[in-house]
């Protein structure tokens, strides 16, 4: 058996379709643009490209993309401030602040002074604590997470009542993603690195989130037949036979496992492309609470 790509490029593309279409209506009909603000302190490479990657795809989908760069040895004050002008700004629905943070900000301080209503980080720590409540939901759930669970969605993946094992219970990936797991009603198992028994362990679940940061860790014998597997790893690794010299990979031996699984994400093409559409799909959700009409 050879497991279904959830293809991650092809649903996120088919999101932003959607947002695109549903940010057109809104200005049509209420003369709204949804905005996303992003805050990077510094001028870490890979952050620098993250958020370049996060206005693009806003500008593309017909949003308005706001941008403050600030610098490495900005204060936590000043920080709190930028946010709190941004709070303030109607035109913008939506605030993110790209993480890591240099050592000397406190980032949860920095998180929590986000307005809640346009966390759509989903990383504030109100919002956070709200996924871990029943029957309380909280202004937005973060990205990366909401791409998984979208995923399985669109796959006809029943959550329900099934074994979800989660490996590695990050603030803002394995952790979250476990809750919203278990607030669909999946039987929820978390494993870390020091777990005993490990494979024995995720040979249990249905669903599977690999978010564990070891490169292809999960072995195709750690997995039931038939089981849904969700790699949120991103590593790079050795190839002499790539012409860059290095291949990515996720944190499952996925050559193995598809052969055994029943859905797979591939690395890269799976959860990657789902954080940012799922991005612009909560800003889209803020800014269409904001004229009252979600
Ligand atoms: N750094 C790595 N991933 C993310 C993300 O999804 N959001 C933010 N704000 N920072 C990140």
């Amino acid at each position: 058996m050879t497991a279904q790509l959830l293809d991650g490029n092809a649903v996120s593309a088919a999101i932003r379709a959607e947002v695109a279409d549903e940010a057109a209506q809104l200005k049509a009909t209420h003369g709204i643009v949804p905005g996303l603000a992003t805050v990077l302190v510094g001028e870490d490479p890979a952050s620098m490209t993250y958020v370049e990657m996060k206005q693009e795809q806003c500008r593309k989908a017909g949003m308005s993309a706001f941008e403050r760069v600030l610098p490495e040895d900005v204060t936590q004050e000043g920080l709190e401030a930028a946010i709190a002008e941004l709070n303030a700004d109607p035109n913008v629905h939506g605030i993110l602040v790209q993480l890591p943070l240099p050592d000397h900000l406190d980032e949860d301080r920095t998180l929590a002074a986000i307005a809640l209503d346009k966390d759509v980080d989903g990383f504030h720590p109100t919002n956070v604590a709200k996924l871990a409540l029943q029957d309380v939901e909280p202004a937005f759930a973060p990205c990366m997470p909401l791409g998984g669970i979208e995923l399985l969605d669109r796959y006809g993946v029943e959550i329900h009542g099934k074994h979800a094992v989660v490996l590695g219970p990050s603030n803002i990936v394995g952790l979250p993603l476990a809750l919203l797991l278990m607030n669909r009603g999946a039987t929820l198992t978390v494993c870390h690195a020091h777990t005993a028994d490990l494979p024995l362990l995720v040979r249990l679940g249905d669903i599977v989130v690999a978010a564990i940061d070891e490169p292809r860790m999960v072995k195709a014998d750690w997995v039931k037949p038939g089981a849904a597997v969700i790699d949120v790893g991103w590593s790079r690794v050795k190839d002499e036979t790539a012409k860059k010299g290095f291949r990515v990979v996720g944190n499952v031996d996925f050559d193995a496992v598809q052969e055994v699984a029943g859905y797979i994400t591939p690395v890269p093409g799976g959860t990657g492309p789902m954080t940012i559409a799922m991005l612009l799909k909560n800003t889209l959700l803020s800014a269409k609470r904001h004229a009252g009409i979600e």
